[in-house]
């Protein structure tokens, strides 16, 4: 049985700071300062508003996993990500349910290092998910 929580929907942005600024104006809140990921090559922070928890990502190199996506789809949310307690149990559910993995497990340097994996599914496209604290 899965225990899926939604911890946040992930956005690609061209530019980190003005999207900043603007999501700021609709009323947002920074949660996580701008963190820049080694891994993923991307600056990456988190907002939110009414409960609802937005990370921002911001390629900062050609060499980014992100920016082809970036390319084509251009400033848009792109992922919803699914908080775990069990993480290795739901992600052999998860496959037995069609979604693949994109990668191994990585930490996330901008959520204080917890595990987090990219999955894709033919009917849902991508999901994240990331280990409980
Ligand atoms: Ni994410």
């Amino acid at each position: 049985m899965l225990t899926l929580k939604i911890h946040h929907i992930g956005y690609l942005v061209k530019k980190i700071e003005p999207a900043i600024r603007t999501f700021k104006t609709l009323g947002y809140e920074i949660s996580q300062d701008v963190v820049r990921d080694d891994i993923r090559l991307a600056d990456i922070c988190f907002l939110e508003k009414d409960g609802y928890r937005i990370e921002l990502i911001s390629p900062f190199s050609e060499a980014s996993v992100v920016y082809g996506l970036l390319k084509k789809y251009k400033n848009c949310p792109y992922h919803i990500c699914y908080e775990t307690s069990d993480f290795h149990t739901d992600c052999e559910a998860l496959r037995a349910q069609g979604f693949l993995p994109i990668d191994a497990p990585t930490p996330a340097p901008a959520l204080a290092g917890r595990e987090v994996v990219f999955m894709t599914h033919a009917a849902l496209g991508m999901i994240e998910l990331i280990r409980t604290d």
